[in-house]
């Protein structure tokens, strides 16, 4: 039996992505097969598919960080045929084969279910992005950070994990500052997701003074680098700042005084490694907190054979919100 999957493989010309028949016995040994409906295309996707260093383990791979599909064959009782299932993280599309491809198997440890009331379109628009966007906003509020406090920035807004934050974020009732580099193209956008002030991100992304005028009570940050330097020197008394990526890089070249001076809080967000209990809570709560009308907005659809493309386009930050592969 043979399935339909991008292959990545490596020789001395570099990393090579194909659409493939694959044969199942190829799959790896893991107690769940899933018949995959829908993958996706982040960040991390593309520099897998574009051959970038730091995510694939080895090969040849199966890329794809977000698998959503149905319980096909399972070892285990908890997992019954026919059940809707996510995996986000867990290094599957780095070091296990991943979503893209029409079949995966998969450790049961790592299927969370999707939802009552959530399709696998919409889990797949979510997607490993906006379940580390809601990761984020619960981290904030773990910290104490209500409405009332203040703004919000959101930065990379346009972007995956960005697009979610702000809807999120605006729904709970916050004031959303959307920071974005195509302010002209998307400042619209952002607007009907729920921002209520689109800044330009050349505001934030060079080097800065290392404390300066507060603006800001929270953040989500999937930047990093001078952007996250310049937000933390930027929030206010007690403010909490959550670290998610490095789209613009990964230095941080920031002082201790916003720390010591205002008590600011940086948390660093890791999707990958989380426990079931967490990410229930945050698929919960995505159910709750956001609204799934906008995801007609934030999403686009491609096939298998537009993964390429999509894939350059993000390492070019030229998408918008999130890219669903149906497969
Ligand atoms: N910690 C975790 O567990 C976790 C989970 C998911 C993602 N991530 C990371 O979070 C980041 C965003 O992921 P994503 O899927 O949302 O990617 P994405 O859709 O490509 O969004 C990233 C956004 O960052 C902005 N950006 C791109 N290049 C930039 C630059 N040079 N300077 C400043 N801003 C830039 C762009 O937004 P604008 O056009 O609006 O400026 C872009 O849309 C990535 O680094 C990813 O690896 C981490």
């Amino acid at each position: 039996m043979t399935f339909r999957g991008l292959l990545l493989t490596k020789d001395d010309d570099g990393v090579h992505a194909a659409i493939t028949d694959i044969d199942e016995t190829q799959l790896p040994d893991h107690d769940v097969l899933i018949d995959v409906s829908h993958s996706t295309v982040n960040y991390k996707d593309g520099m897998a598919v574009m051959g970038r260093p730091g995510v694939v383990r080895g090969y040849p791979m199966v890329p794809g960080v977000d698998v959503v599909g149905t319980v096909a064959e399972s070892n285990n009782p908890d997992w019954a045929p026919g059940t809707l299932v996510t995996i986000n993280g867990f290094d599957v599309g780095e070091a296990h084969w991943g979503g893209l491809a029409e079949k995966a198997r998969m450790k049961s440890e790592w299927l969370t279910r999707v939802p009552d009331g959530m399709s696998a379109s919409q889990a797949a628009a979510i997607g490993t992005a906006g379940y580390t966007a809601m990761l984020c906003v619960i981290a904030l509020e773990k910290q104490g950070l209500k409405p009332a406090d203040g703004p919000v920035i959101v930065t990379g807004a346009a972007g995956g994990v960005g697009s979610v934050a702000v809807a999120v974020l605006a729904k709970l009732g916050y004031e959303v500052i959307a920071s974005t580099g195509r302010a002209e193209a998307e400042g619209d956008y952002l607007r009907r997701l729920g921002a209520t002030t689109v800044i330009d991100r050349s505001e934030l992304s060079e080097p800065g003074k290392p404390f300066q005028k507060p603006a800001y009570a929270g953040a989500v940050d999937p930047v990093g680098s001078n952007t996250l330097a310049n937000v933390l020197a930027r929030m206010q008394d007690n403010g909490v700042v959550t670290a998610c990526g490095l789209a613009q890089g990964p230095d941080l070249n920031a002082t201790v005084l916003p720390f010591i001076l205002r008590g600011v809080t940086l948390v660093g967000i890791n999707c990958v490694h989380r426990g079931q209990d967490d990410r229930n809570e945050a698929w919960g709560r995505l159910v709750q907190d956001l609204d799934t009308s906008l995801l007609d907005e934030i999403t686009s659809t491609v096939g298998l054979d537009g993964v390429q493309q999509i894939a350059q386009d993000i390492l070019d930050g030229q998408v918008r919100g999130r890219v669903v592969v149906e497969i």
